[in-house]
């Protein structure tokens, strides 16, 4: 009997081999990647989110935005043309946890930053049909009336800082004085504004 004859005949050790086979595959296309610079280091310019911006995204997150909204741009032509420049690696060093999502009931928004004003981006999560007449995304105006809870962001940041987040004292201790007087809305539209611009220009 052939060696294959004898793998291919004895089911156990078909299942084992394959998993080994499967399993340097794997090795071989993903290890490579943690000794790489461009998929370890932040981009040139990136910055971690201001405390503004974190509580921004933990609302994003909280109101299930992932859900409809993907921050992956691929580097196919038609996603280029119509998002701009595909999404990097080093883009997300300060993303946790990534809200890459898979689902694009909405348009990617992972450079969305800078391309309305942040007016616009009032009146379109209150009620997006004012000014885009044919959304189906929800309304939350509530994002309007609630106050900003500060009573962890600085907990949130030196949990960041510990993970390797280059935030300073001062950052942290300015952080919770910082919301006073703002609303939800501003630290989500604070968020979307700072999406995808460090590698503008490009
Ligand atoms: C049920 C799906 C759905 C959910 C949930 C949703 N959106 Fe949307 N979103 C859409 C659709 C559809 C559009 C395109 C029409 C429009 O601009 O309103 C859109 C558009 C947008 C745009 C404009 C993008 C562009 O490039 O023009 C932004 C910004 C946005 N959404 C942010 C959010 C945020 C922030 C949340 C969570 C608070 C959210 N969306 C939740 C479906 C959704």
């Amino acid at each position: 009997m052939s060696i294959q004859e004898k793998v291919e005949q004895n089911i156990g050790l078909l299942i084992i081999l394959v998993i080994c086979v499967i399993s340097v595959g794997g090795l071989v296309q993903i290890v490579p990647l943690f000794f790489q610079t461009s998929t370890t280091l932040p981009v040139e310019g990136l910055k971690p989110y201001s405390a503004l911006q974190l509580a921004g995204r933990d609302i994003y997150i909280r109101e299930g935005c992932v859900g409809c909204h993907s921050q992956m741009i691929r580097p196919f032509r038609a996603e280029t043309e119509r998002y701009g420049h595909y999404s990097t690696a080093g883009e997300f060093i300060y993303d946790r946890p990534f809200l890459w999502g898979s689902k694009r009931t909405g348009p990617d928004l992972h450079r969305v930053g800078q391309r309305y004003s942040d007016d616009w981006h009032i009146a379109h999560l209150m009620n997006p049909r004012d000014v885009v007449p044919e959304s189906i995304m929800p309304s939350y105006p509530w994002l309007a009336e609630n106050d900003l809870d500060s009573s962890v962001i600085q907990q949130r940041m030196e949990g960041l800082r510990y993970l390797g987040h280059p935030y300073s004292d001062k950052q942290i201790n300015e952080a919770a004085e910082s919301f006073k007087g703002k609303k939800e809305i501003d630290a989500v539209v604070a968020y979307l504004q700072s999406l995808g611009t460090a590698l503008k220009g490009i």
